[in-house]
């Protein structure tokens, strides 16, 4: 493992600054010898399903790039879950504290083969580091100024017949965390300090009426779980210097301009809210048959905008595409049934000389 000093400045400084004090996602090395943080995003099952066409062994020189990989979810979730296959794992960062923490993850479970570059990703095109098989890039594109030019970064460092896993922020999901962004904004007009900065935050969310946006549909307690106790996810949420977040059709438009192809949503992590389900019109309208039967002729996307928009609930917006040769796989008939525990039909019987 080694790590290059960073050698560009392709990045803002406030955002280094924050990542640097306050790296993300964060975690204690100690704890990797008890839990693995599962990435439901990234898993090798799903990636192989939907982007390699079910082909993927994953042992034929496969190369992952985690781009902005902050404390090493991903790094470490994908270095143990192909453990013993033959992966090259490459974790970019500008953040040297998230990548010293991502390390400590590494040594802790023994995880060889993964390299270590304190980097930006617009940087990508010129660091020599050939082209990947899968690009992992999880809340970092609307950390950035010009997200179109991190991920057509990105597009440079990818194979033909490779696959991104993206996430982004989702705009309707936020709209209280943007009111508490405003909010935080005024409070914290008087002072560049970090530090002073989620001391402030913390105070005012300490002290907001029941009124108060962020507070409408939750427990006190659990607002105060998720900020007061984390001063990476109160500076991440409610305090960042860049964030600009995307529709379904924003991220249809995101990933075409770059001249990729949109393969799913897909989960972003285990916990429930941010599944393909919720992009499923069905989900939403399906108590009235006649509505959702007109709205499934729109064209897919169009069906995704209006469950995003019914749904107003999601934040994130986790997604696989790909370069346009990347594919999903196809099962016939006889073997999707064959995986599902049923009662077999005639027509699918062993011998039985119909279509399948
Ligand atoms: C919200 S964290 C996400 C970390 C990780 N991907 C995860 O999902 O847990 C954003 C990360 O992007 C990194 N980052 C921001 N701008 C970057 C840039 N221009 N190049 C590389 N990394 C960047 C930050 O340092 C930080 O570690």
């Amino acid at each position: 493992m080694d790590i290059r000093t960073m050698r560009a400045s392709s990045y803002k400084k406030e955002v280094r600054e924050q990542y640097e004090k306050y790296p993300f996602t964060l975690r204690d090395p100690e704890e990797e010898r008890k839990r693995l943080h599962v990435c439901a995003l990234d898993m090798p099952a799903k990636l192989n399903h939907y982007c390699y066409a079910g082909r993927q062994s994953f042992n034929d020189e496969f190369r992952v790039l985690v781009a902005g990989g902050g404390a090493g979810d991903t790094t470490i979730y994908l270095g143990e879950a192909l453990r013993g296959r033959n992966v090259e794992i490459v974790h970019v960062d500008i953040s040297t504290s998230s990548i010293a923490i991502a390390k400590k993850r590494a040594h802790v479970r023994r995880l060889k083969g993964i390299t270590w570059i304190n980097e930006s990703v617009l940087d990508l095109p010129s660091l020599g580091l050939g082209s990947f098989d899968y690009i992992n890039c999880a809340g970092v594109l609307h950390h950035l100024e010009d997200p179109d030019a991190g991920l057509r970064a990105l597009v440079s460092s990818l194979k033909d017949v490779g696959a991104m896993g993206l996430m982004v922020y989702g705009r309707y999901g936020r709209l209280d965390l943007y009111a508490t962004q405003d909010l935080m904004r005024l409070v914290n007009k008087a002072t560049t300090k970090l530090a002073e900065r989620v001391a402030n935050a913390k105070a005012v969310l300490r002290c907001l009426p029941p009124s108060n946006i962020l507070l409408r549909g939750r427990h006190r307690e659990d607002v105060e779980a998720m900020f007061l106790a984390d001063d990476s996810n109160i500076y991440d949420a409610l305090l960042h210097e860049q964030d600009a977040p995307f529709t379904v059709p924003e991220v249809y438009e995101f990933v075409e301009r770059a001249g990729l192809k949109m393969i799913s949503f897909t989960n972003y992590r285990n916990d429930a809210g941010i599944c393909r389900l919720e992009y499923d019109l069905h989900l939403h309208l399906g108590s009235d048959p006649e509505l959702t039967a007109r709205m499934r002729r729109l064209p897919k996307r169009d069906q995704e905008a209006v469950a995003e928009a019914v749904n107003g609930g999601i934040g994130l917006h986790s997604l696989l595409c790909g370069q346009g040769r990347a594919k999903a796989c196809f099962l016939c008939r006889s073997q999707r049934y064959s995986m599902l525990p049923h009662r077999r039909c005639r027509n699918d019987m062993p011998g039985h000389r119909g279509k399948t």
